[in-house]
């Protein structure tokens, strides 16, 4: 499969430039940029990028590469840091720039014959955010093309395919960035290959039936996109010999269960162990207040009902799991603290003695990729564009003690807000929208008596991939309708607060 390497410098576009790349039909991984040129030139890939990042090529300790990747042969793209330590790495000049450029540019191109910049206009609105600029050109390179302030905004050494530019093809402020992306992949690197959904599934299909060719598999269904996706295309592969488990932990959302067990079983033809733990999992929670307590309970419970249920199937040799792309990238950890601060559960802990081996069949996915893989497969739209859901359930949306009445006060207005931002046509744009219990009640009036009763928040957000957010600016009548539903019909909350706080500084669950 002819194959891009990004490599990462930890810019925050890197994953951004990898999806670029796929979106394009062409298949791309990440790797740290401390993987060894070695093992690169051994996959033998199309082409390299070298992504961005906030470091600077001439500080000390900023992120390297191996001068002799680009002597591999294999044609290199720069991006921004990149393109300044390809500069750099080959004897050109980078320095601080008296003006930094962030934000929109425009770019003259002055040597368009190179395929960079082929097919495009010579003035093009491109993005820009750098500190550092590229003063002077290794040997042999020339610039392709320039801004007010930069001589070097694009610059390419065409005999050895070396090319470098200083903007960001890979976010949409760029107008031609994708056709830039195109070019250097299919005329400078020769990519004749297309990489599709349709052909991941058919390789990936064939993959698995050669791999497992004895045993059962056993796969845990969250209810969530992924691991109805993993789930699906075993079952098309090895169809009788997966079975899924179930767990209900008694944390999901209003005839969430009921709804999942139609759909796995009528929909999907999926073979399915239903475990109804949630007296298990709720009389575990009592008392319980401390947000990481409740995860860590929530989480060893999952996997002991998990083992219950799978010994009870006979020959299991495998354990799938909806692992995605970046669960699997190494974080390159130049841009700060990782983002995992909180213990996120899955299914990654279970007994050693169970000695299964992993498939992980939508691994290399993005979660875009995983939807597209799953309207493929026939998964209805529903279920392919369900916003993501903590694998702890509503427990880390009510703060405080979590019991039968919070979790049916919780329920009832979680569905009124995912009702009412489906009504608006909202719930496929974006990233997530629910309500959170508080442990305060507050004092109202309803009729003429007075109330003291719990108040809800409502928490909508957009993002990317759940590493950053930022509150939705939801239409002051759509929140008017969820607050007045939410009170009308959700005996035992009084009071409506919509939270606006972006991530960071916050999380986007509130535990
Ligand atoms: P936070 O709250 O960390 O959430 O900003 C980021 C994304 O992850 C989801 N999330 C979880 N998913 N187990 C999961 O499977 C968890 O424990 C968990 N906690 C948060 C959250 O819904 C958001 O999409």
């Amino acid at each position: 499969m002819d194959t891009i390497v990004i490599l990462d410098f930890g810019g925050q576009y890197t994953q951004l430039i990898a999806r670029k790349v796929r979106e394009l039909e062409v298949y791309s991984v990440i790797y740290p940029f401390s993987h060894p040129v070695e093992a690169i030139r051994r996959e033998s890939p199309r082409g390299i990028i070298l992504s961005g990042s906030p470091c600077s090529v001439y500080e000390k300790g900023a992120p390297r590469v191996l001068r002799n990747i680009f002597e591999l042969g294999v044609p290199v793209l720069g991006i921004c840091y990149g393109a300044q330590l390809m500069a750099h790495l080959l004897g050109g000049g980078v320095e601080r720039s008296s003006r930094r450029e962030f934000g929109p540019a425009t770019l003259k191109v002055v040597d368009g014959g190179t395929g960079l910049f082929a097919g495009l206009d010579t003035e093009q609105d491109v993005w820009m955010s750098h500190g550092d600029s590229i003063t002077a050109a290794p040997t042999g390179f020339t610039a392709l093309a320039t801004t007010g302030n930069t001589p070097f905004a694009a610059m390419a050494c065409p005999a050895r395919r070396l090319y470098g530019v200083q903007f960001h093809p890979e976010v949409v402020h760029t107008r031609h960035g994708k056709e830039i992306l195109a070019n250097f992949m299919r005329r400078i690197c020769g990519v004749a290959s297309r990489w599709t959904m349709g052909d991941f599934i058919a390789s990936t299909v064939e993959g698995l039936r050669s791999e497992v060719v004895d045993g059962r598999v056993i796969c845990a269904l969250s209810g969530g996109v992924d691991s109805t996706v993993a789930a699906t295309l075993i079952d098309k592969a090895l169809h009788e010999r997966l079975t899924c488990v179930f767990v209900d932990n008694g944390l999901l959302r209003l005839n969430e269960a009921r709804s999942l067990r139609r759909r796995f079983e009528k929909h999907l033809g999926l073979t399915v162990r239903y475990v109804d733990a949630s007296a298990r999992f709720l009389r575990r929670l009592r008392g319980v207040r401390d947000p990481e307590r409740k995860r860590k309970i929530i989480g060893r419970e999952f996997i002991r009902v998990f083992d219950e249920a799978a010994s009870k199937v006979r020959g299991v040799e495998y354990l799938a799991q909806g692992t995605t792309y970046p669960d699997v990238i190494e974080s390159v950890p130049i841009a700060g603290p990782s983002s995992l601060i909180k213990s996120h559960h899955n299914v990654g802990g279970l007994p050693k003695r169970m000695k299964l081996k992993l498939l992980e069949p939508i691994r290399q996915l993005f979660k875009d990729e995983v939807r597209a893989v799953g309207r493929l497969l026939g998964i209805d739209e529903e279920m392919v564009g369900r916003q993501p859901f903590p694998g702890p359930g509503l427990a880390v949306r009510i703060i405080g003690e979590v019991t039968d009445e919070r979790l049916r006060l919780l329920r009832k207005a979680d569905a009124i807000v995912v009702e009412e931002i489906k009504a608006a046509g909202l719930y496929g744009k974006i990233w997530q929208a629910f309500a959170v219990l508080l442990p305060v009640k507050s004092v109202g009036v309803m009729g003429d008596s007075r109330t003291h009763e719990t108040v809800a928040a409502v928490r909508a957000v957009e993002s990317l991939d759940g590493m950053t957010a930022d509150w939705v600016r939801l239409d002051h009548a759509l929140l008017n309708r969820i607050s007045t539903r939410i009170v009308n019909e959700v005996r035992g909350i009084n009071r409506v607060v919509y939270d606006i706080t972006s991530k960071p500084p916050s999380t986007i669950e509130w535990e």
